[in-house]
C-alpha cells in the first residue's frame, strides 16, 4: 500500500520559534522537497503576509511534480488568499475541542459546524480541493468529532485530516479515531501529529495501521514546540519495520540525509546528534565491542545500512575503543600499526579518556603517528598567515593566505564575526580542491580570566560524507579556530587520497 507524504516544512515547520524564510528560500526548499519525492507540499499560509503569498505564487508557478497546497481558516478572506496565490488545493482548519471553542474561538459547537459548512461551500465555488482539519481533534469530545467528520464530508471536503495539535494522543486512541473517520466519511484520511510527548511517529504509524492513507510530516521534525512527525523517521520506519501489509512511499530515501542538512542549514535549526536517521551519531560507533561486530557484519549493530539514507558509517575513538576499531580507522590514513604499537596507541587513548577528555580524529592521527613515526610531513595545506578586522559599524572581515601542495593561495571573506569570516575565507580557498561543510563548532574556555586558554573543536564533512573532528587549544580564539580547521582539512584530505 502506498502512503502519501504531505510535507508541511514550509508551513508548520516555519512556525518553529525563530524560523522565518524569504520567498526565494521557500522556493528552494520546495524544489528540494519535490526532488525528494514528497506527494504534497504545504507551501504556507497565504493570508499571513505579502511575502508568504509571494512565496506560494513562486512555488505554484514552478510546476513541480508534487501537489501544492496552502493553509486557510474557515473564512472567506483566507480562501480568497489561497485562490489569489494560485493554489487549487486548500488545507482548511477550525478547532473543535471545547478548550479552543471557549478560550480561543468563543464559538459554540453549532457555530463551528456552520462556519465549516459555509467555508467548504465557498471553497467549492472556486473548485478547490479541500483537506479539512478538525484542529485539536484528539482533545475533542469524541461524539462531536464524529459529527464534525460527517458534516464536512457531506458538505464536500475531499480529504479529512486528524491533527493531534498538542501531541496529546496515545497510539491506541489515535487508531480509534482514525477508524471513526474512515467508517463515517469513507474519504481518504490524513494524520497530522505533534511530538510533545515524543510519540509523533508512533501515533502516525498507528493511524496508518487503522486506515490513514497520508501522513503530514516535516524535515527533521521541525515545527511548533517539540515539532511535527519527522519525515525521515516515518519514511524509514514504514520502509524497514515489520507491518502486516507492505507500506511504501514515493520518497527517494538516499536523498534523506542531504535534504536534512540542506534544510537544517537554511532554517538555522541544528539537528540533535542522537536524532534517528539524520543525527550525527545515528551511524557512528565508538565501543570496541560494537565496532568489532560492525566490522564483521554491520547488521550486528546497525538496523539499516547508512547508504540507504545517503550516509556513511563513522567510527569514533573513545574510552570504549578496541583494537579492531582503531586499526580500521587508521587504515583510512594508510597506517598499519603492529600489535605492540596498537596496544600503545590504545593505552594512550584510554589514559586521555579516563581524564574525562574527548579524542578527536586528528588527535588519534597524531597519537598513532607519534607511535609509528610514519608521516614526517602530513600537511597538504599550510597556514602562511591571516589577519582579521572586527568592530562596531563594520562587517567582520578576514584575509587568509594558505599554501596548498607548494602553491600559495589567498582569499578574503566576511562573516558574522572574525572566526566565521576566517573560516569562510579558508573554505573559499580549499573549496577549489574539496567542498567542505562545517557540521559543528564548539568553543570552550579551559582556564579563567580574559587570558584564558580556549579549546576549539570542529567537525567537518566532505562531499563524500567523510567526517573528521579536530581540536586545537590556544590563547586566541580566532587563531585557535583557524588552526583547528586547517588541521581537520589536512586529515580529511589524507583520508580521501588514500
Ligand atoms: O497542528 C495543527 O493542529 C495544525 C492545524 C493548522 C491543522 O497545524
Ligand atoms: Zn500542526
Amino acid at each position: 500500500m502506498n502512503i502519501k507524504i504531505f510535507d508541511t516544512t514550509l508551513r508548520d515547520g516555519e512556525q518553529t520559534p525563530g524560523v522565518a524564510l524569504s520567498p526565494t528560500q521557500k522556493l528552494s526548499i520546495a524544489k528540494k522537497l519535490d526532488g525528494l519525492g514528497v506527494d504534497v507540499i504545504e507551501a504556507g499560509f497565504p493570508i499571513i503576509s505579502n511575502g508568504e503569498s509571494q512565496a506560494i505564487k513562486l512555488i505554484t508557478k514552478e510546476n513541480l511534480a508534487a501537489e501544492i497546497c496552502g493553509l486557510a481558516r474557515t473564512n472567506k478572506k483566507d480562501i480568497d488568499a489561497v485562490v489569489n496565490a494560485g493554489l487549487n488545493y486548500v488545507h482548511m482548519f477550525i478547532a473543535t475541542s471545547d478548550i479552543h471553542l471557549k478560550y480561543k474561538l468563543r464559538l459554540t459547537r453549532k457555530q463551528v459546524i456552520e462556519k465549516a459548512i459555509e467555508t467548504i461551500e465557498y471553497s467549492k465555488s472556486y473548485g478547490l480541493k479541500i483537506e479539512f482539519s478538525a484542529e485539536d481533534a484528539t482533545r475533542t469530545e469524541r461524539n462531536f468529532l464524529k459529527k464534525m467528520f460527517k458534516t464536512v464530508a457531506e458538505s464536500g471536503a475531499n480529504i479529512i485530516d486528524i491533527p493531534d495539535t498538542v501531541g496529546y494522543a496515545t497510539p491506541q486512541y489515535i487508531g480509534e479515531i482514525t477508524k471513526d473517520a474512515v467508517d463515517i466519511t469513507r474519504l481518504p484520511i490524513s494524520i497530522h501529529c505533534h511530538d510533545d510527548f515524543g510519540l509523533a511517529v508512533a501515533n502516525t504509524i498507528s493511524s496508518i495501521q487503522n486506515g490513514a492513507k497520508c501522513a503530514h510530516v516535516t524535515i527533521n521534525g521541525i515545527g511548533e514546540r517539540a515539532g511535527n512527525t519527522p519525515l525521515e523517521e516515518l519514511v524509514m520506519a514504514l520502509k524497514c519495520l515489520q507491518f502486516d501489509k507492505k507500506l511504501n512511499t514515493n520518497i527517494k530515501t538516499e536523498l534523506l540525509y542531504d535534504t536534512s542538512k540542506y534544510i537544517s542549514k537554511l532554517v538555522k535549526v541544528p539537528v540533535q546528534p542522537n536524532k534517528a536517521i539524520v543525527g550525527d551519531n545515528a551511524f557512528s560507533h565508538e565501543s570496541g565491542i560494537h565496532t568489532h561486530g560492525i566490522l564483521n557484519n554491520p547488521l550486528t549493530y546497525e538496523p539499516i545500512s547508512p547508504e540507504l539514507v545517503g550516509r556513511n558509517r563513522w567510527l569514533t575513538v573513545g574510552k570504549h575503543a578496541g583494537i579492531h576499531g582503531i586499526n580500521f580507522m587508521l587504515k583510512d590514513y594508510n597506517m598499519k600499526p603492529n600489535s605492540t604499537q596498537t596496544k600503545i596507541i590504545l593505552n594512550k587513548i584510554k589514559n586521555i579518556c579516563d581524564q574525562g577528555k574527548q579524542i578527536t580524529d586528528t588527535e588519534l592521527f597524531t597519537i598513532a603517528n607519534e607511535t609509528i613515526g610514519q608521516y614526517k610531513e602530513n600537511k597538504l595545506v599550510k597556514l602562511i598567515g591571516f589577519s582579521v578586522s572586527t568592530g562596531i559599524g563594520t562587517m567582520p572581515y578576514a584575509f587568509v593566505k594558505l599554501n596548498i601542495n607548494g602553491k600559495d593561495f589567498f582569499a578574503t571573506d566576511y562573516g558574522v564575526g572574525p572566526v566565521d569570516a576566517s573560516l569562510n575565507a579558508i573554505q573559499k580557498i580549499t573549496g577549489k580542491i574539496s567542498q567542505l561543510y562545517i557540521k559543528e563548532y564548539k568553543l570552550a574556555s579551559i582556564s579563567g580570566g580574559s587570558n584564558a586558554l580556549c579549546e576549539v573543536t570542529i567537525k567537518i564533512e566532505d562531499t563524500h560524507n567523510n567526517n573528521i573532528s579536530s581540536k586545537y587549544i590556544g590563547e586566541d580564539i580566532v587563531t585557535t579556530s583557524v588552526k583547528a580547521m586547517i588541521d581537520g582539512i589536512n586529515k580529511i584530505m589524507l583520508k580521501k587520497t588514500n
